[in-house]
């Protein structure tokens, strides 16, 4: 077979990479090999091939300038979990939370699919940073696509283009990442808007820091700077080196004195991360403001100072875009206002996007998110429920003046939440760090449609990291640990809930701009301002200690039911820990069995003790 001409530019240097690529391309075979430089011209022209090719279509110019709308094939509309593999070397350093494949295997069987898996299609090599170009915290990747809608939406997310090759130079190190939709072309063959494979294959080699995905071109699956590189394989090289690579959003809070302070939160999917990260807090609320960093990932390191610092490795959303309104989230719709790609979103008669809950009413007629013609009373949804924006974080109205800050922010306090209709408070603060990692360890949320399964049922989700975590869950506790025993001044640990609801299914609190009232409390405890009182779950707010101008409609009596701790409840609950602790009992922290034991006596604390009344 004839080889397939490398014409790498003359700033591509490095042998590893060269080798990788001319590798890639025997084995894959495509057309032609594409060397991005992630210019604006490569970006336009690569839209507008996909315009023609009917993958994009273009929306109103007036409406939303130089944007594009995208319908994927209704089989390859989330991350596939079940198809998710963490192939190290040792069963047992994957856990049993992930699947598992031994490498030499895997490969093989990778290897037959990738066999010509790109025919008559091109081969992008995209290189880019995860974080700003050269910072320390940073790390560069490359990944070789046959997509061109990964090669887009790779240029929003991260840092990409001719100068990370620049950085790259001869030697730096770099991560694999080799993705294909698995759908060669004969000669002559007509393609399709949204090329996919039904046999799926998102792999990591943690030893080898490489990825291997195969068969989808949707988001998490395709985009692998995104969960399989900033977190799969950066947990694994976090937990080698010291450092954490989290699933958390960062926002910065600044007080009306001008007190800045950072905060990471983890909360597991579609439980409004975006809205949190780039709340606008109540009128009311005078001179308090909310900076964003990220929104999904943080990579955290600890500083000489003894305090973690962290940045966002990412450079645009990929956010969930039904529920987003200009009531939820006003700064992310002003960030989607030009240069975004709408994916499963649905097309209005003038050119724009829409989906669900977007405007108070939906649109007389549309085009749904299949193509199809579709009404408000046509019983489907407009868009998918996993329908998605790629927009710049540049362009948000709230992004922090600081988020490109090479040597990240301090972190002040990290933030746990779930989305869950009972049994959880509004806030608490963890005793400790140890306690903190409990908390975060055994969190759960009611099931939503970025993943698979039944949409409600409560899942343990650790750190919001269940479906993230590169290695063994039971050593990424203990990894925490170890973080915080070396700390001298570790953020505080907070655990929240928004979504809890009262005896007829109503959420008890109002959430969006108010969750401001939480935050200034927890800011408060660091700085040891804010009061609070002794509970089971560590210190909790008192009704007075929450900053109530605005919204003081909101009783003392609802207050109580968002706080209160029923006992029954809490047993249950510390009992159904076990399901997950016990999976990983070979690997479990020592101290976990102990803080479980000492919750449930603490249970048995009077309620007078902790009562939440006005003094
Ligand atoms: C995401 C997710 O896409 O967490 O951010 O599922
Ligand atoms: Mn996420």
């Amino acid at each position: 077979m004839e080889p397939i001409p490398l014409n790498p530019p003359a700033y591509v240097r490095n042998p590893k990479l060269l080798q990788w690529v001319k590798e890639t391309a025997e084995l894959c075979r495509p057309d032609s090999i594409y060397w991005c430089d992630g210019s604006q011209e490569e970006y336009d022209r690569l839209c507008g091939e996909m315009v023609q090719s009917g993958t994009f279509i273009k929306l109103s110019e007036e409406k939303r300038p130089n944007s594009y709308l995208c319908r994927s094939d209704p089989s390859d509309v989330a991350r596939v979990e079940d198809r998710t593999f963490i192939c190290s070397r040792r069963r047992e350093d994957a856990g049993p939370t992930n699947n598992w494949v031994a490498p030499k295997e895997m490969k093989a069987t990778l290897n037959k699919l990738f066999d010509g898996c790109m025919r008559g299609r091109t081969m992008y090599v995209i290189p880019f940073s995860m974080g700003p170009l050269g910072s320390h915290i940073s790390h560069i990747g490359v990944e070789i696509t046959d997509s061109p809608y990964v090669v887009t939406n790779m240029r929003i997310m991260t840092r990409m283009g001719s100068a990370v090759m620049e950085l790259l130079g001869e030697d730096a190190e770099f991560v694999p990442c080799l993705h294909s939709v698995g759908a060669p072309l004969e000669p002559g063959q007509q393609d399709v808007p949204w090329p996919c494979n039904d046999t799926k294959y998102i792999v990591h080699f943690p030893e080898e820091r490489s990825i291997v995905s195969y068969g989808s071109g949707y988001g998490g699956n395709a985009l692998l700077g995104k969960k399989c590189f900033a977190l799969r394989i950066a947990s694994s090289m976090a937990r080698d080196e010291g450092w954490l690579a989290e699933h958390m959003l960062i926002l910065g809070v600044e007080s009306p004195e001008g007190e800045k302070d950072y905060v990471a939160a983890a909360f597991p999917s579609a439980c409004g991360k975006t809205n949190f990260a780039m709340m606008i807090p109540p009128a009311a609320m005078e001179g308090w403001k909310i900076t964003t960093i990220g929104d999904d990932i943080a990579w955290i390191k600890p500083g000489k100072d003894g305090r973690l610092y962290a940045i966002n490795p990412e450079y645009g959303f990929f956010g969930v875009a039904p529920g987003t309104s200009v009531k939820s989230n006003p700064n992310a719709m002003a960030t989607l206002y030009a240069n975004c790609i709408f994916t499963n979103v649905a097309l209005t008669p003038d050119g724009d996007v829409w989906w669900e809950d977007m405007t108070k009413e939906a649109p007389p007629s549309l085009i749904d998110w299949q193509g199809k013609s579709w009404t408000p009373d046509c019983g489907r949804p407009a868009a998918h429920p996993n329908a998605r924006f790629t927009s710049p974080a540049s362009q948000c109205p709230s992004i922090d003046a600081g988020w490109e800050n090479p040597d990240g922010v301090p972190i002040s306090a990290f933030i746990f939440g779930g989305r869950r209709g009972d049994t959880i408070p509004l806030v608490y603060q963890s005793a400790n760090w140890y306690y903190g990692v409990y908390l975060a360890a055994t969190m759960g949320s009611e099931k939503t449609a970025a993943a698979a399964g039944k949409i409600g049922d409560v899942r343990r989700d650790p750190y919001a990291m269940l479906p993230f975590c590169g290695y063994h869950m039971g050593d990424y506790f203990n990894h925490w640990l170890q973080i915080g025993r070396t700390l001298s001044e570790p953020p505080r640990i907070f655990g929240v809930n928004w979504f809890r609801k009262d005896e007829n299914g109503k959420f008890l609190w109002p959430g969006f701009g108010d969750n401001m009232r939480v935050l200034k409390w927890i800011i408060g405890r660091v700085h040891g301002r804010s009061a609070a009182v002794e509970s089971p779950l560590g210190w909790m707010p008192k009704y007075e200690s929450l900053d109530w101008r605005g919204l003081e409609e909101f009783t003392y009596d609802q207050f109580v039911k968002l706080m209160s701790v029923d006992r029954e409840a809490w047993k249950q609950e510390l009992f159904s820990h076990e399901e997950l602790l016990e999976k990983l009992y070979d690997k479990l922290p020592k101290e976990f069995a102990h803080i479980r034991e000492l919750m449930l006596s603490t249970l048995w604390m009077s309620p007078e003790h902790w009562a939440l009344a006005p003094e």
